[in-house]
Order: structure tokens, then sequence, then C-alpha cells
């Protein structure tokens, strides 16, 4: 019996180790992720080590250029943002670490797989719909949904009981839960689960307040190839490279700061403070890019589709063939999506000053307010209308006016 489990390093998944030894008696493999979290994982290693796993069961990758690539960069192409405002950074990075998980799990002939989330939220169900898409006939241990710890006490408890160490820093235990990734941070829990109150500062870690952002404005151009970025400033940067230096211009400016309630899958609505500085960044960029580059309908297809597609990633089904299907769209539309961007990053803000592409839709010829030598027939615009209006003519004559029913 092997089992494969998303371990962090922090104390909740040490005492999942832990358990899994207990309980099930079985050899327990790690897989601890680099997904730009800013940790180190030499610590995650040697604690592994410490609670009894061995050199060959520990595995520790560098995901980062993947899940830019793979991941972040295949939802931007969508402008995916859930219910109006979440740029979904927690519930992208779920499929790779699943993905990852499953390949470990092949690899060492493990037949389950665990991780830490708990039984109320989103991401149990994306590991598991994860596991379950690539591996049907896995075996998956959900501790939080079986075990007894259900208090922090009795958590701590067993920590201490088991030798497990309990890292405490100045301020002790984080008063909110984190998850953060090199696209976002998320802040849920305790003292934010009033929706009245205004987070404290200590919540935002990877901005600086929008108010303390300097009062000249930063200028940037990103450069797009096929609907990804490529560059910043004209220089050519790898994608989590690009990702990297985007947060760091964001932090700066103060941008990219969410505080929401959303509707979580499986039924209740938590609030989440979310910080997103690149992310944000490269969402206004990328729909400046698309609008001179993307024909109208096909603009508004894709994003009619949107919401439906920044839903699957939510509820965890990425490796679904639906999400496929939309993403083979979206990602058709993106042919043209060449070109510069440029920005102006200003107290929170991310400004588009301008834009221009080498498959440009822009006809400056047919536009102008100045003559434009008959490229365009204002005269056309009269058959046009009145057809359009034909409908609403024959209701206002048969005493609808106006668009009554
Ligand atoms: N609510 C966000 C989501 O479902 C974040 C979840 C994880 N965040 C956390 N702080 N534990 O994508
Ligand atoms: C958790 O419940 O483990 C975190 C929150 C979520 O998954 O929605």
């Amino acid at each position: 019996k092997k089992v494969v489990l998303a371990y962090s390093g922090g104390l909740d998944t040490s005492v999942i180790l832990k358990w899994l030894q207990t309980t099930y008696q079985c050899e327990v493999v790690t897989f601890t992720a680099d997904l730009g979290q800013g940790e180190e994982l030499g610590p995650a290693r040697d604690k592994a080590l410490m609670l009894g796993i061995k050199e060959e069961n520990i595995f520790i990758d560098d995901l980062r250029e993947e899940f830019t690539r793979d991941f972040v960069f295949p939802m931007f192409r969508a402008n995916a943002l859930y219910e109006g405002t979440y740029l979904l950074g927690t519930s992208i990075a779920r499929p790779l670490i699943a993905k990852r998980q499953i390949e470990i799990a092949e690899m060492v002939g493990a037949d389950a797989v665990s991780h830490g989330a708990t039984g109320k939220g989103n991401d149990q169900v994306r590991f598991e719909i994860g596991y379950y898409s690539l591996k049907p006939d896995v075996k998956v241990i959900a501790p939080w949904r079986e075990w007894d710890l259900t208090s922090r006490t009795r958590l701590l408890e067993f920590a201490e009981a088991n030798q497990i160490p309990i890292a405490k820093d100045k301020r002790g235990e984080a008063p909110f839960s984190v998850d953060a990734n090199l696209l976002h941070s998320s802040s849920e829990g305790k003292i934010l689960e009033e929706p009245w109150d205004e987070p404290p500062e200590i919540v935002w870690q990877r901005t600086i307040r929008p108010e303390d952002a300097p009062d000249k404005p930063t200028e940037i151009t990103v450069e797009f190839e096929r609907g990804d970025a490529v560059g910043i400033n004209g220089e050519r940067l790898s994608p989590a490279t690009l990702l990297t230096q985007l947060n760091a211009l964001g932090k700066a400016n103060g941008i990219g700061r969410l505080d929401l309630v959303e509707n979580r899958f499986v039924g209740m609505k938590s609030r989440g403070c979310y910080e997103t500085p690149g992310g944000t960044i490269l969402h206004v960029a990328h729909r400046a890019m698309e609008s001179i580059t993307l024909d109208r309908e096909v603009a508004h297809l894709k994003d009619s589709l949107m919401p439906k597609y920044a839903e699957l990633i939510y509820n965890g089904f990425w490796f679904a063939p639906e999400r496929r299907m939309i993403q083979e769209m979206v990602d058709a539309s993106q042919a043209s999506v060449t070109g510069t961007v440029r920005l102006k990053l200003y107290k929170g803000n991310t400004i588009v000053t301008g834009r221009q592409s080498p498959h440009s839709l822009y006809s400056m010829k047919h536009v102008t307010f100045e003559d434009d030598q008959g490229a365009y027939d204002q005269f056309d615009a009269q058959g046009f209308i009145k057809l359009n209006a034909l409908r609403l003519r024959l209701g206002a004559m048969a005493g609808r006016k106006g668009g009554a029913l």
C-alpha cells in the first residue's frame, strides 16, 4: 500500500503525513511543488525526512514554467473571470498538482493519493476530479473528511504527541488561511469571515497599498504573440519570468487587490481577499490586444463562452471534454492576437495608453471624422438602420411603442 500526498511542508500536511502512516499503515510518498509560492522547498524535504519518509519517496518539482505556460496562459487567452471579478489563481493551480501527483503515483506504483483540502471547499473537488479523470481507479484519501482532529487544539495535540515541529512566527499561527502561487495569493477564513469588516493590512502580502504607490505612473509595454504575452518593454521573457516581472511591477504600484464574496461549488458563500498583481496587468493588456485584432463577432462569441469556461475551471473541470472544447475555440481565435500594448501603472490602476499590431483590423480610413475620401458611404447606413428598425416600427404600429410587450 502506497499513497502519494500533496505535501506543502506546513503543519496541516505534516499532521496528515503522520496520520496516514498511523491510520492506514501505508508507505507515504510526498510531492511538493514549486508553483512560485515564494517559499523555500528545502525545509519541506528536511521535514519529510524527519517524519520518516525515505529519500526516494520525496518528490520536489519546480513547476513554475509549466504552470504559467500550460495553465495560466491558456486561461488568460479566454480572459477568464469567475463571477465577474476572480482571476482564478487557486483554481488553476489544482489541476497541475493533481496531474503531477498522478504521474508520481504511476511511477512509484502507488494506488492512492491524498491532499490537505477540507471537506467544505472547492479545492477537494478540483484535486479529486483531476485525479479521477487521469486515473479512474485511484483511491482518494481526504483526511479532513475522515479524521477526528476536528479542532485546531486536537490537531496541535496530535502534532505534539507525534513530534511534529510546530513552527510559530512572531505572531503565532496566521489569523487566516493562505494559498499562494506565481499567479496569486488568497486569504480566507478566521478574521476574514465577517464580510463587513475591512481586511487588516497584514492580509495583503504581495502588493503595497495603492495609497502608498508612487505619484508618478510606471509606463510599460507588453508584447503578445498569438494570444500569449512574450515580452515586457521589448525584452523577450519565458512565461514564468514574464509573470514574475509583472508581479513586481504590479506590487510596486498597488495593483491587483480584491476583496470579494464568492459562491463555492459546494453551495456556501465565502469571503476571500486575493492579490493578483501581474495577472491583473496581463488581463487588461490581453483585452487591449484583442480589441484591435479580433473580429467583432469572434470577440463577442468568445466573451459569451467566458463565464462558462471560468465556471468550469472554478468547479474543477479542467480535465473535462467541455473545457477542452472551449479551449480549442479560444486558442483558434488567438491566431492574430499579436502586437504590443502600452500601459500606465498608477496607484492600483492599469491604464491602457496604446495598442498596435501587424494584424490590426482597426481602419483609420473608415472611422475618421475627417474626409474619408469615399472609403465609407454614409448613405448605406440609412437602409441598415431602417431594416433594423422595421420590426420595431411594425410593433409600434400595432400599439406596442417603445418596445412594449
Ligand atoms: N476561494 C478560492 C478558490 O476557491 C481560494 C481557495 C483556497 N484559499 C485558501 N486561502 N485556502 O479558488
Ligand atoms: C479548503 O477548504 O481547503 C480551502 C478553501 C477551498 O477549497 O475553497
